[in-house]
């Protein structure tokens, strides 16, 4: 069942560009430019008059609810918060008849998910579902939701899923502000974008040769950071998560615009440094973040947009999609930096190609550390005990 592909995980990998199409499939209409989720047609006005939405989820599916809340907050003007479960329901905050909460789950049989479901339910508020799972108890108990149809997903390490649930997240935002001329320009470019994006998640799975190698020159390494900033604080976090599960090394995803309130204390020449730095409009915010950490000898590996404005100046030798540009540092010292390059699409969109290279490179990490990815220790695919 794992057909060419040595592992599950990586098979998975691979799958994206058609798993991300079947999630879409019969719900967006890139002609018209219109999305209809057919197992919310008939609650989502009532979730347009909501007062606050509230997304809680665990682990890989925490973090589709991080890598969609700018779109949600952006597209529907509701408040939106992302709650982890088991957190959620450490502090039983207020919650009310208005509210309403997604719980996003790739089984749909996660005990903290389901406990906090049935906190919310207990409260009255409108439950929705985002499940890989059909038939799954939070499918069952949730009063609507969205099957993100990304087929089985067998790898512990969760990949596919990650990819349908964010696309599905941005479907649901698009039908919430179908009613809203304002955001049409907006929500055609993001259908528009979601048009191409299979075609050019393709494209980056063309980057695994060069991943691999570039694993090679981490495989030593006990820690590494991943940086990013706006959209791509869930790719930093994500990222940081499959290579820690997987590889078991000690990778921090953090939040670019917090380095200087601690992190930066950890960069020195030898740590890796990832650095999610596709093109946004948070662009200047991200030039400034790599001018902090390499005033610091540190020597990041970035992951940025195909023919995206230079991020060090120096002379660039490119071969397969990955850029070395050799460059002096601060010191004067010559370095060579490795970027990948990734298709550009639609900021909100970005974050689905991104991720794509760090979970091959949390493939890589483990396969050459000798650990079987599908199998993580200590780890359960599902956990249905709190
Ligand atoms: C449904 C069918 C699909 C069929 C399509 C044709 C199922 C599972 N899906 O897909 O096979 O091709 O109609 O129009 O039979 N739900 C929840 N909680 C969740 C997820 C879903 O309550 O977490 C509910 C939905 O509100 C809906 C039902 O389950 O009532 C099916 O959801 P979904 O599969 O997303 O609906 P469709 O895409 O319409
Ligand atoms: C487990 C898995 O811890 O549960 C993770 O190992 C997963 O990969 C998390 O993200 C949440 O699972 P689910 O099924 O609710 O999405
Ligand atoms: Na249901």
């Amino acid at each position: 069942r794992k057909g060419s592909f040595d592992h599950f995980m990586l098979k998975e990998i691979f799958e994206q560009p058609e798993s991300i199409i079947n999630t879409m499939r019969g719900r967006v209409n890139f002609q018209n430019k219109t999305v209809k989720l057919g197992g919310l047609s008939n609650y989502i006005s009532a979730i347009r008059r909501s007062r606050r939405i509230v997304m809680i989820a665990c682990g890989t599916s925490y973090h589709s609810c991080l890598a969609t809340r700018d779109l949600f907050e952006e597209l529907t003007d509701i408040p939106i918060s992302v709650e982890i479960a088991s957190y959620f329901l450490d502090r039983r905050p207020p919650l009310f008849r208005d509210d309403t909460c997604i719980f996003v789950s790739q089984s749909g049989e996660t005990m903290d998910t389901i406990f906090a479901l049935k906190y919310c339910i207990e409260r009255g508020a409108m439950c929705v579902g985002v499940v890989n799972g059909v038939g799954s108890a939070i499918s069952r108990q949730t009063l609507c939701g969205v099957h993100i149809n990304a087929g089985p997903e067998i790898g512990v390490a969760s990949t596919k899923a990650y990819t349908s649930q964010y696309i599905t997240l941005v479907m649901i935002a698009l039908s919430l502000s179908e009613d809203r001329l304002s955001k049409q320009t907006r929500r055609n470019e993001i259908i528009d974008g979601l048009a191409k994006i299979s075609a050019q998640l393709e494209e980056v799975l063309k980057l695994n040769d060069k991943i691999q190698a570039v694993a090679e020159t981490l495989v030593d390494k006990p820690k590494m950071l991943i940086l990013g900033r706006g959209y791509q604080y869930a790719t930093a976090l994500e990222g940081a998560l499959k290579i820690k599960e997987i590889s078991y090394i000690l990778a921090e995803g953090i939040l670019t615009g917090e380095l200087k309130h601690g992190p930066l204390a950890l960069v020195d020449e030898d740590i890796p440094i990832i650095m999610v730095a596709t093109k946004d409009k948070l662009f200047d915010k991200i030039i400034n973040g790599i001018g902090q950490v390499t005033a610091r000898s540190g020597k990041p590996i970035f992951i940025a947009s195909q023919n995206g404005p230079a991020l060090i100046e120096g002379s660039n030798k490119k071969e397969n999609g990955v850029t070395e540009t050799a460059a002096a540092d601060y010191n004067g010292a010559e370095k060579s930096y490795v970027k990948f390059e990734v298709p550009e699409t639609v900021d909100c969109l970005q974050g689905l190609l991104n991720i794509v290279i760090l979970q091959i490179l949390g493939y890589w990490l483990a396969v050459k550390k000798g650990y079987n990815p599908d199998h993580p220790r200590n780890l359960a695919k599902a956990v249905t005990t709190e």
